[in-house]
């Protein structure tokens, strides 16, 4: 149910009840606070991240697309022709254009909770691709959900491209790929980019790029509260810091508190210690060995992986088991 609130700013409709209202209050109360790194997303965190990939010290997104460009040929020869192309999540067309026109597909099934977003990125590929055969599917793909009838007659192809699978924990990211199993069903076969551990240095610049893109977009979270819940964070009290575990293998981002200070959010309190973080995000970075481990455990068969020339990231194509 929704309550909206008269009493905030510009008498913006606030919705208590939501997934993200519900979510930001939880996360907050939490000792240490975190956020979950699925609220980067609204229109301007999209932009925002956009505008990280082409920054010159975030190597993931041009390199996977180099990946993909040197090994169309191969890439293409282990999936079956005339079959439908399933892309977990649906972002920038980049990428799924070039396996569009490296491989033979009949149908592209674009899976995204963006109803809006999928049919403007539909268009453009009909247009494009006259022969392609577009479903687009409003889901969260990281849930179960159905297929379209015509392509669950097809083979199917997944991809999930960009490193998204570190954004999980590790017992999400096999969680997800068991779901994305039970999905595309017996004898599907699965694309997944997975960014590979490196260099400290090159982690920590990708991550903390001069421009300040990466800080700027860490910090639109506290501005998307203060719109969507009538917050009042000060954002420029609160630093970027993005660090690299490597215990863990993975980048952490945290925004840190610059002074003890109180914010209000939905009528709740929350204090803040000058230094005390929020966590909001973890970018899990997978040896080959690793990530092949984790396929395996989800119900998939390593059957090839590319790399680039300096090891930096790794592209595998994954066979579902028996
Ligand atoms: C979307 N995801 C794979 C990005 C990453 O590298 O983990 C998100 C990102 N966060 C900061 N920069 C980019």
């Amino acid at each position: 149910m929704t309550a909206p609130t008269s009493t905030l700013p510009e008498e913006q409709q606030i919705d208590r009840d939501s997934a993200f209202a519900t979510d930001v209050l939880e996360g907050l109360a939490r000792q240490p606070k975190q956020l979950s790194p699925k609220y980067f997303y609204d229109a301007t965190g999209s932009e925002l991240f956009e505008e990280i990939t082409v920054q010159p010290e975030y190597y993931p997104t041009r390199t996977e697309l180099g990946i993909l460009d040197e090994n169309g040929a191969d890439i293409a020869a282990i999936l079956p022709r005339g079959a439908a192309l399933v892309e977990f999540g649906a972002g920038a067309t980049t990428k799924i254009r070039r396996l569009l026109s490296q491989a033979d597909f009949d149908a592209y099934a674009p899976v995204d909770i963006s109803g809006d977003f999928l049919k403007a990125q539909a268009a453009a590929l009909r247009q494009d691709f006259p022969r392609l055969k577009v479903h687009p599917v409003v889901a969260d793909f990281t849930a179960p959900f159905d297929l379209p009838a015509a392509v669950r007659t097809m083979p199917r192809v997944g991809f999930f491209p960009g490193s998204t699978i570190g954004n999980f924990e590790p017992h999400e990211a096999c969680g997800f790929l068991k779901s994305a199993r039970r999905i595309l069903g017996a004898g599907s076969l699965m694309l997944v980019g997975a960014d590979l551990e490196k260099d400290e240095r090159a982690l920590y610049a990708a991550y903390n790029d001069a421009a300040g893109v990466t800080a700027g977009f860490n910090r639109n979270l506290l501005v998307r509260i203060n719109r969507e819940l009538g917050g009042n964070f000060d954002p420029s009290a609160f630093t970027h810091r993005a660090i690299y575990n490597r215990e863990r293998h993975r980048i952490e981002m945290h925004l840190v508190s610059r002074k003890a200070q109180t914010v209000r959010i939905l009528g709740q309190r929350f204090n803040f210690r000058a230094g005390e973080s929020i966590h909001t995000e973890n970018s899990y970075k997978y040896s080959l060995n690793r990530f092949t481990a984790l396929a395996k455990g989800a119900g998939w068969q390593p059957r090839a992986a590319w790399t680039d020339a300096e090891g930096l990231f790794s592209v595998h194509a994954l066979v579902a088991s028996d």
